[in-house]
């Protein structure tokens, strides 16, 4: 979580608070982590402690079935105490401990946070943050992407490292830095952010257009003109009021490029001593200020960490995980950490209750996570995260509840070998992620602040898996072919040559779903210049000439035949041109007007249906519903709310369905189809009664 020490502008979009097998195809390149079973750990910092501690750590992760470690994540002032002294001997005792005891090494480079002296002798490390600020030493997170003496400092540690441990029998797999995030707005950044632009724009002429710098006197005639913008430049209240919507979308672009940078460079220090050990870097799912489709490519695999907000619903990790997922084209990630209990970040921090880590950390695995690791191994005894969880608390017990529930699980795991690693999702649904148009949306200036784009993404998906349906959550690059249904919530932004691909979805017999506020402007975040849904008018049939926004509390009745439901917050006002209403608005003047529409394309049954409000969740999830229903999507157990279910297909064809029961009540299916429960051996023949415990999950190996 990027709770402390990120210099960036305050997130509200972060989750964390302020702070199918598709074929052989894979774009991305992924390459896993070789395991005969789902790593089991996580982060473990042995250098906060003396050696007696070390065997008692040992000892203990024997009784909990722990064999992964990531360690060295916050190690830089141990390995290297001073600029010319470098200095192994923990970490080597660390990792042939580790190989002793059969335990695997997930090493990171360790360069989140800074040593003291790097600061001092450094100061550009420091970061300069969006009010302005020049930091001074502190926290972690903390660097510049654009300091040269950073990137030399962090890349020779990266080597120095690969060179040491490539060959090392422990070692699994690379963790470069930690949970890259934030902004910097110093002057070398702004240096780094001109040549970017200049890249990317190539002229001073096209940057205008880009921006429509003619508003408000803006024209540049030189690149040295161009402020990062900022609370002193284009900002007031934050980061999300700009007066030019195009500076600032370039310059979450440009900061996500930065910093990825940063990652690149340590990932080919390490590639030049070690040419095979999958590289990764713990992402934090949907978080706001980088856009990880930008960084996908150049991961291995993807890894996050998963802290969802204490009162979300299951469907919100749930969205986190696919889209992580879509990273790598659908390859299996890691959960890098998650709290075996609390966190120690928020204002409040609930503990888990029994069965809930159980029940969180298969959810991750029905999503398509291939290891399961916590932060934290041990307790650290001082500083923040002294009251985090972990497996082993201070008083080093292996008789807490916690730790008993952590080695249930240890044994469950054992106990599902490699039945479901590898395995991909068969998704037919897929929802378009796309962080342009998330940073689009919430920084316009009108028509309403209200709408916040994970929440309208998140009612999506929330609907299509309440409903059965596996998604994948995918950038609006993928490959759409193998979809039935493609979701495109508040995708604001429209680019490349998406409208043709999403006609193509309807021309061979499938259906588009967009909703208000979609395709509202260009890659530049420029207006088109025709009628909304500017280049999908044509697939949806229809034009939206105006549009209503409104407070919270008012509430709009939306009509669907029988069906009634309510709306808020933005209205559009829809006129047909070849689209036919599904459901009507039932006041105000445009009482009778269609809310939601649906266009029928060509012989093949293909539709596209356009949602002009925001539908409460029982609109939401009837609409979604009924799409899927016309592709025979939805799934046996779309009546039971609590009832999680996710489907993943291993390498060798055998089909695995999750059964995950989130409520506190028992629930009796009918199985969907024969299978052994790989947990208890059980075997179930199709429609017989299958138990699911409160918080219970089966994982039926189907044949
Ligand atoms: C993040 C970090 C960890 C730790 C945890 C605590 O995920 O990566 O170092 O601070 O948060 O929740
Ligand atoms: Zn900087």
């Amino acid at each position: 979580m990027s709770h402390h020490g990120s210099q960036g502008p305050p997130d509200p979009g972060s989750p964390h608070g302020p702070h199918g097998p598709h074929g052989p195809h894979r774009p991305c390149g992924a390459r896993s982590p070789r395991s005969a079973k789902i790593p089991y750990g996580g982060d473990y910092n042995p250098e906060q402690w003396p050696q007696e501690v070390w065997d008692e750590d040992h000892r203990l992760f024997g009784r909990a079935g722990i064999d992964t470690l990531t360690v060295g994540v916050f190690s830089w002032s141990l390995t290297q105490p001073a600029e010319d002294t470098y200095d192994f001997t923990v970490l080597d005792r660390i990792l042939d401990r580790a190989a002793a005891e059969g335990r695997q090494v997930c090493l990171a480079t360790g360069t989140a946070a800074l040593p003291p002296w790097l600061a001092r002798k450094h100061p550009e490390v420091n970061r300069t943050d969006f009010e302005g600020r020049r930091h001074r030493y502190g926290q972690r997170h903390d660097f510049c992407p654009s300091s040269a003496a950073y990137r030399r400092l962090s890349t020779a540690m990266a080597g120095r490292l690969a060179e040491r441990y490539a060959r090392h029998p422990a070692l699994i797999a690379w963790h470069i830095n930690n949970e890259y995030g934030g902004a910097c707005y110093c002057d070398r950044c702004a240096d780094a952010f001109r040549a970017w632009l200049r890249d990317r724009h190539g002229t001073l002429d096209a940057l205008n257009d880009a921006w429509w710098t003619t508003f408000w006197s803006h024209r540049y005639t030189d690149w040295d003109q161009i402020e990062p913008p900022s609370a002193l430049t284009e900002h007031w209240r934050g980061p999300d009021h700009t007066a030019f919507q195009g500076i600032t979308l370039d310059y979450r672009r440009f900061m996500t490029d930065a910093l990825l940078g940063c990652f690149t460079a340590e990932k080919e220090a390490v590639r030049a001593h070690d040419p095979d050990t999958p590289v990764t870097t713990n992402l934090m799912g949907a978080y706001r200020p980088l856009d990880y489709h930008r960084w996908a490519p150049h991961l291995d695999f993807a890894s996050w960490d998963n802290y969802p907000p204490p009162d979300a619903p299951p469907t919100r990790p749930a969205l986190a995980h696919d889209l992580v997922r879509g990273l790598k084209d659908g390859a299996p990630f890691w959960l890098m950490e998650q709290t075996p209990s609390t966190t120690a970040c928020r204002d409040v921090n609930p503990l888990r209750r029994p069965g809930e880590l159980r029940l969180a950390t298969f959810q991750a695995i029905a999503h398509g996570a291939d290891a399961a690791l916590y932060f934290q191994m041990r307790a650290s005894r001082g500083a923040c995260e002294k009251y985090h969880g972990a497996v082993i608390g201070h008083a080093g017990r292996d008789d807490t509840r916690v730790f008993r529930e952590v080695a249930q699980l240890g044994r469950e795991l054992e106990s599902l070998g490699d039945a479901t690693l590898g395995a991909r999702t068969p998704a037919r649904t897929a929802l378009l992620f796309d962080w342009d148009s998330w940073w689009a949306l919430e920084i316009s200036d009108g028509p309403s602040r209200l709408v916040r784009y994970l929440d309208v993404v998140h009612s999506y998906y929330r609907a299509a898996r309440e409903a059965g349906a596996d998604v994948d959550v995918v950038p609006v690059t993928a490959d759409l072919t193998p979809y039935d249904v493609v979701l495109a919530p508040v995708l604001h932004l429209l680019k490349g040559d998406l409208a043709e691909r999403l006609e193509a979805v309807t021309r061979r017999g499938g259906t588009v779903l967009a909703t208000f506020l979609t395709a509202r402007s260009d890659v530049h975040d420029r207006a088109f210049l025709t009628d909304v849904p500017g280049p999908l008018a044509p697939l949806f049939g229809i034009r939206v000439d105006e549009w209503d926004a409104r407070p919270e509390d008012v509430v709009q009745p939306v009509e669907m035949g029988e069906f009634t439901t309510t709306a808020r917050l933005v209205f559009e006002l829809v006129r047909l041109r070849g689209a036919e209403p599904v459901a009507t608005y039932g006041a105000d003047f445009y009482a009778g007007t269609p809310a939601v529409t649906r266009h029928h394309h060509g012989g093949h049954g293909g539709e596209a249906w356009y949602v002009a409000t925001a539908l409460d969740q029982s609109g939401v999830d009837h609409v979604v519903r009924r799409v899927l229903a016309r592709h025979d999507l939805l799934g046996p157990h779309a009546g039971h709310p609590a009832v999680e279910t996710a489907t993943r297909v291993a390498p060798d064809g055998t089909v695995l369905r999750f059964l995950l029961n989130h409520g506190p009540a028992p629930v009796r299916l009918a199985a969907p189809a024969n299978g052994t429960d790989l947990l208890t051996g059980k075997r179930t023949e199709r429609g017989e009664p299958l138990a699911l415990d409160p918080l219970g999950v089966v994982v039926l190996r189907l044949q």
